[in-house]
Order: structure tokens, then C-alpha cells, then sequence
């Protein structure tokens, strides 16, 4: 894994674009996954940047979102889907219909989530996955314990999750959802390459255990330790309980020019 530490969320933000946008110029009809929550909510701004003062073209990209509330329509105020065409795809050149979030309204829960994966699979798999990671360590919505090899499926949130979530909602718990449908981290270990962010202070711990902890399912996040291909992105203050912070610094500021690719 490789730990790219800026000064704050928008320099990283801004770094993660970078490697989304050369993907995006090598390839157009790249297939990106995408994550919803506060923390990516910068990389959008600046890919929209990026899109309207550079051309950046997403007319033929494909993408397919983590996760979504079993309940919530798409028009619901809270949506995963409402979210991303509200924060990123009304933004920008992409066609609504290569747009993929999971149906939280489906009647048939098991068979959308099979469909779902059918439909990443014919579009050749994800190339890039964006991540943000949760208090607890989750994934998606792949909560503590989650099975390393699990597919797209509905999930249980934990409590920690409803809490942390609950902002979204007006403060008000009892309005999140408890059950979602999520990409499974087998599925996210497909993608060929992950970028995940997390900033502030509340993601120390979740960041130390995830890049310096042991791999194991009750830190969901920490499989990416054994991704060929996985990038994070932090702040300062996400940084503050890694060991070897230092150590990451000294890399990334000695990357040979052919390697810089962020
Ligand atoms: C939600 C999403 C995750 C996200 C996490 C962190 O639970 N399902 O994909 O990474 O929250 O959210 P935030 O970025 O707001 O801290």
C-alpha cells in the first residue's frame, strides 16, 4: 500500500483527482467505482474542476457506486444515487445511463445484487475504486467482520455506523436505515487498482490499523494490505497514529520521476 500524507483533505484530494484524471486521459471508457460519504465530496469538486478548466472527458467513462440504503428511493433526500448526481454526475459530461448505484428499493434484494455484479463483470471489471473508510473500519458498507471474499448483498449497519451516519439525517437516528446493499470486499479487491481517502482526525486510529495492524476482518479496511494496487490518501491529522509516518513521507518525496504518478 502506498500512503500519500498532504497537508489537509483538499491537497489530498486534489492528489487522488490527479490519478483519477490520468486514468481517465489513458483510457476514456474507464470504469470507476465510486463511494459516497463526506470525505470524497473534495475529490468531486476538483474532477469537476478539472472537467470544466482542462476538458477532463467523462463521456464514455462507466462507474458503479459502493453502496446504497435498502428503502431510500432514488429521489429520497439521502440516497447514495441522489448524492452522486447531485454532487458529481449533473457536474460534469457523464451519461446518466453508465451510472450504476445499487437499488435500494429492489424487490428482489439477492437477485439485484447478482445483477450488479453481472453488470461490473460485463462492463470488464473496475479499473480504479474510490474509498473512504468508516469510524469502525468499514468499507463500503462492509462493517467489522464482513467476509474478505463477500460479493455484492445486503449488510446489516453496526450502531457505531446508524450513529456516525445519522448527521446526514438531521441528527434524528431512528431515520437511517439499518440494512444496505454494498459491493462485497471481494468485489472491491477486483478492482485493479484502489485509492482510498480518509481525513481528520477521527480516522487516526481506522488508518493505523488498516495500514500498520494486523489483516483481519474485524478492520475491514485492512485487506487492501494484500491489494496489488491500493493507494491512501490522508491528512495530517489521519496520519498522527502511524508508526511510520516518516518512513511514508521519505517515499513519496523520493518517488523517481517515472513512479510519480500522483
Ligand atoms: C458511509 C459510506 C462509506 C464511507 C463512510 C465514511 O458509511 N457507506 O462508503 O466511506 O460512510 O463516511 P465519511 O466520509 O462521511 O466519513
Amino acid at each position: 500500500m502506498e500512503i500519500i500524507i498532504k497537508k489537509d483533505a483538499q491537497e489530498g484530494s486534489c492528489a487522488a483527482a490527479r490519478v483519477v484524471a490520468r486514468l481517465v486521459r489513458a483510457k476514456p471508457d474507464a470504469v470507476l467505482g465510486l463511494a459516497t460519504g463526506s470525505t470524497p465530496l473534495t475529490l468531486y469538486k476538483e474532477l469537476i474542476r478539472m472537467h470544466n478548466e482542462e476538458g477532463l472527458d467523462f463521456s464514455e467513462v462507466v462507474t458503479f457506486n459502493l453502496d446504497e440504503y435498502i428503502g431510500l428511493s432514488a429521489d429520497h433526500e439521502q440516497s447514495y444515487r441522489r448524492f452522486m448526481n447531485e454532487n458529481l454526475f449533473s457536474q460534469i459530461n457523464i451519461k446518466l445511463e453508465n451510472t450504476h448505484v445499487p437499488d435500494g428499493m429492489a424487490e428482489d434484494v439477492p437477485a439485484a445484487c447478482a445483477a450488479y455484479e453481472q453488470a461490473i463483470a460485463d462492463a470488464g471489471g473496475i479499473d480504479l475504486q474510490v474509498l473512504g473508510i468508516g469510524s469502525d473500519g468499514h468499507v463500503g458498507f462492509n462493517e467489522p467482520t464482513s467476509s474478505f471474499a463477500s460479493r455484492t448483498r445486503i449488510k446489516t449497519l453496526t450502531r457505531q455506523t446508524v450513529a456516525d451516519n445519522a448527521r446526514f439525517f438531521g441528527g434524528d437516528e431512528s431515520k437511517v436505515p439499518h440494512h444496505c446493499i454494498t459491493m462485497g470486499i471481494g468485489t472491491i479487491m477486483d478492482a485493479r487498482m484502489n485509492i482510498m481517502l480518509a481525513f481528520g482526525a477521527n480516522k487516526a486510529d481506522a488508518v493505523a490499523a488498516t495500514v500498520e495492524g494486523p489483516v483481519a476482518s474485524i478492520m475491514p479496511a485492512s485487506i487492501l494490505q494484500h491489494h496489488p494496487s491500493a493507494k491512501l490518501f490522508i491528512d495530517e491529522a489521519a496520519a498522527t497514529d502511524l508508526k511510520l509516518a516518516d518512513y511514508y513521507r521519505w517515499v513519496y518525496e523520493g518517488k523517481p520521476e517515472w513512479q510519480a504518478d500522483a
